[in-house]
């Protein structure tokens, strides 16, 4: 087609869907949740300054097959134009809790909580970082957004990974086709990120950086077990609510500020916090990738009988 959009986008999908009630709101556009058939979605509107994000998005759910427990399940897209404007639409499966980050505003966590939560958004990455060859394969991909905001919770505990906006395939890097303006969220990038040392060109480099985020997001998440701190984005004692670029280069590359894992002197959480700690290292060449997390995190959950 003319357009370049993918041909699975149906133009057609955003009828049958009825919006019920807006959920977010953000700079990204906003969240609605709907009823498709017999269905409950969640409809993301995209600002059309962002198109570059529901194109990729959009391309990636539909060239990949990605069908996991722990990714948020695609619908369709849809492009329409509402009096003259046009509205991109991203339709997928809804998760009544939310997102991570409201839920563990909300709630605290058992360690056997805490440990589903962290094995199903590592296993959630290892689908998404994995090569699979064959008529049912996938490419490598790099999320390039990893989150607490970003991360979905579902009704069994396990939580689901979203926002492929920013996501590249290994092929997408090696052909050199990255031209999205959107960056990643500034208080998760990495240290070679924030002082432009990173090479863009090496995939690896990509996965690396989504490791990093992983590792402040598993901070938050253990935090919130009995007895539990509040929850907090990570650095926000140091950089409060909206960090510039300049301000996170300055404690992550030149401090080499890092969260404080949670003082508790359980094996299994004094376990997570090592992890955690080779996931956000400085050196990106000693993160550890995320077929070793979850064969960590396996063993602990197997010899963690509380
Ligand atoms: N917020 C963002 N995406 C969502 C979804 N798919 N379900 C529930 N809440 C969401």
């Amino acid at each position: 087609s003319g357009s370049g959009l993918p041909l699975m986008v149906q133009r057609t999908l955003a009828k049958q869907v009825t919006l019920i009630e807006r959920i977010g709101k953000g700079r990204y556009g906003e969240v609605w949740r709907g009823s498709w058939y017999a269905d409950s979605v969640a409809v993301k509107i995209f600002f059309s300054r962002d198109e570059a994000s529901w194109r990729r998005e959009t391309e990636i759910y539909s060239t990949v097959l990605l069908r996991h427990d722990n990714i948020l399940a695609y619908v369709g897209s849809d492009m329409t134009s509402r009096n003259s404007c046009t509205q991109l639409w991203l339709i997928t499966h809804f998760h009544p809790l939310g997102s991570l980050y409201e839920h563990l505003s909300r709630t605290t966590l058992t360690r056997h909580q805490m440990m589903v939560i962290c094995l199903s958004i590592v296993n959630g990455l290892l689908h998404l970082h994995t090569d699979i060859h064959g008529t049912q394969g996938k490419p490598a991909i790099a999320h390039r957004d990893i989150k607490s905001k970003n991360i979905l919770v579902k009704v069994n505990g396990e939580c689901c990974i979203a926002d492929l906006g920013l996501a590249v395939t290994r092929h997408h890097v090696s052909a050199g086709l990255m031209h999205n303006p959107r960056q990643g969220t500034k208080r998760y990038m990495s240290p070679e990120m924030l002082d432009q040392s990173m090479n863009l060109q090496s995939f690896d480099c990509y996965r690396k950086c989504d490791i990093y985020a992983f590792g402040l997001v598993l901070w938050e998440v253990v935090r919130r077990v009995c007895p539990a701190a509040e929850h907090r984005p990570p650095f926000y004692e140091l950089v409060g609510h909206d960090p510039s670029f300049e301000d996170m280069r300055k404690i992550v590359c030149v401090e080499g500020a890092r969260p404080e894992p949670p003082v508790d002197s359980n094996p299994t959480m004094v376990f997570m916090a090592a992890i955690m700690r080779e996931c956000w290292h400085q050196n990106a060449s000693v993160r550890l990738p995320a077929l070793r997390i979850k064969k960590t995190l396996l063993k602990l959950a197997a010899n963690d009988n509380a």
